[in-house]
């Protein structure tokens, strides 16, 4: 009997329901059910809480509300915490059809527990440290109910001007592509649990080539570069398997991106074959209308779908014209049904058909967050970020012991030690260098702001800082500029240190005592003028809540730093965009120091102050023996390069050893270097190791303008060292 009424319940429940059926014919069945009204609800993503974004005629929350329960929203941004998740799902099981939602959110470099800015994490070379952080960044948001993070930024970025530098990783297409696709992993591990989340590849395509590094401004490059130089990074996130996309701001080749059908449609979903869904940016179908490319709100609505777009972030120009166009037939149901389709897959794919409240637990919240364990593992993190640009003397470490005076206002403000993507995290739970530096140094003597907020000084600061300065053996002065700086909407036409800062190292320096600067920002800063007031320098970026323990752990050689710059620093800010990956020009150089009509500045060097790849070691190394295995090479075969690496120095030590390429001569012209390989080496003083590369076809090939791989005959020069710019290099051809 029992039996009986159970078969004639299962028979009674809808097939999307059914838990056991494969994804394909649940989201067939449900699409079948629902009204255009309602698929176009699923295109509909609206900030359930903060605002990310200008507010677009924003409807208020019982509004929104009233949309969740009528099933015309698939998806909420800002909303957060087990509590709120599991109140605002309850309203979409009152829905029709009781689709659950997604719940979004920018989990850029931790939730709670705060890592490295991305850009300095990237600086770590270390690839699984960076899963690592990505998997616990996850494990945390989805633990208080967040299904989605808008994240990896994979924009490939030359200009420090660009406050958002700070989300990517750095100006090199090879290297960047790798730590995508390591991010991609660790956030979404096999989706399985309920300990991952849905990622984000953003922002398609090219927004780190704002002009002039200005947020929100006009991109414009060739398709050259942006096979080359721009896709590599997003492409190895979606290879790694990202469910979502997100649409850059920006226009390409004269077509906002959320409109543009050669990104959207031709690379992403013909050439790539991403088969998850597209998100656009906050508003960025609607700015279609302001960059002159729609006309209204219904024209940028079928824009933005005609071009392959599909959820809609903040323009709600979608929800309200999408049911139009279809019936006026300028939109076919099947198109509707195959975007609508891939969204609900994920919802399938999470679980949240079976258990709409899976990541909304609040004993899960409470354990989860912001342990013991997740906070070492940041402290490992931050310390691995931390790059070494200047060690005279071997000035550090500095034994624990050392009589220290501590200079500088973000020395003991966290709230400037934070930027502007920190999620759930709190500065106050954050270790201040002041923290840190006292656990560690217990003859941390004194203390002085030595700056005000806006980075400008004055005479008494000044002088406070130089009196608390005079005993101390080592004076540690932390300049830079304010966390609060770094992120989206922070551009600066000015990246450097204050001419506030310079006057107060300036003022220490005549104590005549050893100085150490720590380089807050999140971005590189012109450190020119600072440099020769210090006798070392450490960029400490923004490290997030371990921040303070993990400068100390550097600078008491608790640890040994091993980080490399993934962004050049410049000599000078007229000198932006500077990179070591650029073309090399007709007339590259003179041999004649004086002379004329070639390309320079005539008032500052060329090259930057610390290329890419640039970090120091508390030990040295010292590169030989360069050698090929074949001068002369077939274009299937294999090259070794190998070179023998020495610690020259009298402390154990880890370098990363980089493999650059140049292609003398090409269809299209090639850069003077590019990254193709790099290797880590532990080293005791004295021991040498030889570390081989192999190369191929792969390394080799460039993109031709329409995407094209080409491996093309000639003469190449293979380069190795310990940064981009001082390298050991052999010559070979290929046949
Ligand atoms: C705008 C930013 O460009 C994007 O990266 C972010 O994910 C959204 N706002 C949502 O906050």
């Amino acid at each position: 009997m029992m039996f009986f009424a159970a078969n004639v319940q299962a028979q009674k429940s809808p097939v999307y329901l059914d838990a056991k059926l494969p994804i394909d014919i649940r989201v067939k069945d449900l699409l079948s059910r629902m009204t255009i009204e309602e698929k176009a609800g699923q295109l509909n993503q609206l900030s359930g809480g903060a605002f990310t974004g200008p507010a677009l005629n924003d409807n208020g929350q019982k509004e929104k509300m009233q949309l969740v329960k009528e099933g015309k929203m698939g998806s909420l941004l800002n909303v957060l915490g087990s509590t709120d998740t599991r109140a605002i799902q309850e309203v979409a099981m009152q829905s029709r059809l009781k689709i659950p939602l997604l719940f979004g959110y920018d989990v850029i470099h931790g939730y709670k527990t705060i890592f490295p800015i991305p850009l300095a994490e990237a600086c770590s070379w270390n690839l699984p440290q960076i899963e690592k952080n990505s998997g616990v960044a996850a494990k945390e948001a989805a633990s208080a109910g967040v299904h989605w993070t808008f994240a990896p930024m994979c924009d490939i970025s030359n200009d420090p001007r660009w406050g958002r530098v700070m989300e990517g990783a750095g100006e090199d297409p090879f290297y960047a592509a790798l730590v995508s696709g390591a991010r991609v992993k660790g956030f979404q591990g096999s989706l399985k649990d309920n300990d991952h989340i849905l990622s984000c590849v953003k922002h398609f395509a090219g927004y780190g080539a704002v002009e002039g590094g200005r947020e929100y401004n006009t991109v414009d490059f060739s398709r050259v570069q942006l096979w080359n130089k721009y896709l590599p990074s997003y492409k190895a996130a979606v290879d790694a398997g990202a469910a979502t996309v997100m649409n850059a701001f920006n226009v390409y080749d004269g077509i906002p991106a959320s409109g543009n059908k050669y990104l959207i449609n031709d690379i992403l979903k013909k050439r790539w074959g991403f088969k998850g869904f597209l998100v656009s940016d906050w508003g960025s179908f609607k700015e279609m209308i302001w960059h002159g490319y729609a006309s209204d709100d219904k024209d940028a609505a079928l824009k933005a779908f005609k071009a392959g777009s599909m959820m809609d972030m903040e323009s709600k120009v979608t929800v309200k014209y999408l049911p139009m166009l279809v019936k006026e037939g300028k939109i076919t149901m099947q198109e509707v049904d195959e975007v609508v389709g891939k969204i609900l897959y994920f919802k399938f794919k999470l679980g949240l058909f079976e258990d709409p409240y899976k990541f909304s637990n609040p004993e899960r919240e409470k354990a989860n967050l912001f342990t013991a364990e997740n906070r070492s593992i940041a402290r490992t993190a931050a310390a691995g970020a931390i790059v070494l640009l200047k060690n005279s003397n071997n000035l550090l470490p500095l034994k624990k012991d050392t009589k220290i005076a501590l200079i500088g206002l973000y020395a003991d403000s966290k709230a400037d030690m934070f930027d502007f993507w920190v999620a759930q995290g709190s500065s106050n739970d954050a270790v201040s260098v002041l923290e840190g530096l006292k656990s560690t140094f217990p003859n941390l003597m004194a203390y002085a702001p030595g700056y005000l907020s806006d980075n400008s000084t004055n005479d008494s600061l000044i002088q406070s800082a130089t009196i608390a300065a005079k005993t101390a053996d080592v004076i540690v002065v932390n300049i830079g500029i304010s966390g609060k700086m770094a992120g989206e909407d922070r551009a600066l036409a000015y990246p450097q240190i204050s001419a506030g800062q310079i006057s107060l190292l300036k003022a220490l320096r005549t104590l005549g005592k050893p100085i150490v600067a720590l380089v807050s920002s999140g971005r590189p800063l012109v450190l020119t003028e600072a440099e020769p007031l210090t006798d070392a320098m450490l960029q400490c970026w923004i490290l997030g809540t371990e921040h303070g323990n993990a400068i100390a752990d550097i600078m008491s050689g608790d640890k040994t730093p091993t980080a490399k710059t993934v962004m050049s620093f410049p000599y000078a800010v007229g000198q932006i965009p500077v990179y070591y990956n650029h073309f090399n020009t007709g007339r590259p150089t003179t041999d004649d120091p004086a002379g004329n009509w070639y390309s320079r500045y005539r008032d500052i060097p060329r090259d930057a102050l610390y290329p890419f790849g640039f970090g120091l070691s508390y030990t040295s190394f010292a590169y030989n023996n360069i050698k090929i295995s074949a001068a002369k090479l077939k274009s299937s075969d294999k090259l070794t390069v190998s070179v023998t690496v020495k610690n020259s120095g009298n402390k154990s030590g880890e370098e990363i050893v980089q493999l650059y390429i140049r292609d003398y001569a090409a269809s299209v012209v090639r850069p003077v270097k590019e990254l193709k390989g790099y290797q880590r080496v532990t080293l005791d003083p004295g021991a040498s190791e030889v570390i081989n590369f192999t190369i191929g076809a792969k390394e080799l090939s460039f993109y031709d303008a329409d995407g094209k791989q080409m491996l093309e005959p000639g003469k190449f020069a293979v380069m190795i060292g310990g940064n981009s710019r001082d390298v050991l290099s052999a010559d070979f051809e290929m046949e």
